[in-house]
């Protein structure tokens, strides 16, 4: 049997399509909070393999979901690499801000290599537990931020509504930019062959914050870099599909998907799913895009959504999925009841 999310990978329509969600595991599921108040805080939880792969495991038992993602962050990249990073309560990532060009040549690849070894080992253990447990129709997601969205954080120093210092960044100082982005690059590509390596049957690049970006600086610091970053990954492994998710990339994501090379594009929530069918070239899957909040209202708001998506993807490539990450205020039942909405298609 070829599990639903790779034969759809592979260019094949499969209905009901294959299901997974954004944040899956995370704090509205009850477990998740136990083991994450056990390993302290989420970094510790990032680096403790057993707990880690405990947490990846959680959402494919409630609900035998088609995907699971490897439990970590996309911050473990700039974590590895020895920018820093903290996960202040309440507040978010906080890094220091990224400025100089020293700041860039202290990041050092070897030692995220030496560092992401206990998320590495996860990534067996998640295999390992899902062959165990009988999950055979389940597939698992590695996953990497996309640079653009990593440096980000790095120069912002956290989050932010606009990401001005960054974009300021890019245009003001674009030799330090791009050498930044090179970096990150290259670190993409070995931290997530490195999962491949492990058992990631699929790869997915989160490009969280590829919507702030003028179209020129999309395609040069979007595109481009998902394109080195997926064909460096296609000469090694062929066969490893490729997500990616450009978010909020608007009327760029049509070409983002014809461009980069990726198997399949994440639609975030205002995507229209009628105009991605349309636009996306027929051969790269859509996955999305239900709002998190419509999951959280369930009912017939949710209900009407669901259909509406369903509609404008039948007959092509699609994984169902959020169009961003489930809130923690959802309640597990209600996930349960979009699973159930799914199925029974
Ligand atoms: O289930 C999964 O989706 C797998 C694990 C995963 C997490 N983060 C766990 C997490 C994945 C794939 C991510 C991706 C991620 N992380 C993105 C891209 C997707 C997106 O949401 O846009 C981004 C931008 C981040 C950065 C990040 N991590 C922020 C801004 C925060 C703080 C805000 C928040 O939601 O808490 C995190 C923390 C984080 N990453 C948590 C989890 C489960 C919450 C940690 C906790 O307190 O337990």
């Amino acid at each position: 049997m070829t599990k639903p999310l790779l034969h759809v990978l592979s260019g094949n329509a499969v209905w009901p399509p294959p299901l997974w969600l954004m944040r899956q595991a995370g704090r509205y599921l009850p477990e998740y909070r136990a083991i994450r108040a056990q390993a302290g805080d989420f970094i510790s939880l990032c680096t403790a393999p057993e707990l880690a792969a405990e947490a990846t495991l959680q959402p494919i038992r409630r609900y035998g979901f088609d995907a699971a993602i490897l439990f970590s962050d996309i911050l473990m990249v700039p974590w590895a690499l020895g920018h820093g990073l903290r996960f202040a309560e309440g507040e978010g990532p906080v890094l220091p801000k990224l400025r100089t060009v020293a700041d860039v040549d202290a990041l050092n690849i070897d030692r995220m290599v030496r560092e992401m070894a206990p998320i590495i080992e996860t990534v067996r253990r998640v295999r390992v537990g899902m062959a165990r447990e009988g999950f055979d129709r389940t597939t698992l997601i590695g996953f990497a931020g996309s640079p653009f969205t990593v440096a980000c954080y790095m120069i912002e120093g956290g989050g932010s509504k606009d990401f001005a210092a960054t974009r300021l960044m890019a245009y003001g100082e674009p030799l330090l930019f791009q050498r930044l982005m090179d970096v990150l690059v290259e670190a993409t590509v070995i931290y997530v062959s490195a999962q491949i390596e492990a058992g990631a049957e699929v790869a997915m690049l989160f490009d969280s914050w590829a919507g702030v970006l003028s179209p020129s600086l999309f395609r040069a610091h979007v595109i481009a870099p998902t394109r080195r970053i997926t064909a460096a990954l296609k000469a090694r492994f062929p066969d490893v599909p490729v997500i990616g998710f450009p978010r909020l990339a608007g009327p760029m994501l049509a070409e983002y998907a014809t461009a980069t090379g990726v198997d399949a594009v994440g639609m975030d929530t205002s995507v229209d799913p009628v105009r991605a069918a349309a636009e996306v070239p027929a051969h790269v899957a859509l996955q999305g895009n239900l709002d998190p909040m419509a999951l959280l209202a369930g009912g017939a708001a949710m209900a009407d959504e669901v259909r509406n998506i369903l509609r404008a993807v039948r007959g092509r490539p699609a994984i169902f999925n959020l169009g961003h990450g489930i809130v923690p205020q959802t309640k597990p039942e209600q996930v349960a009841e979009l699973v159930e909405l799914i199925r029974a298609t």
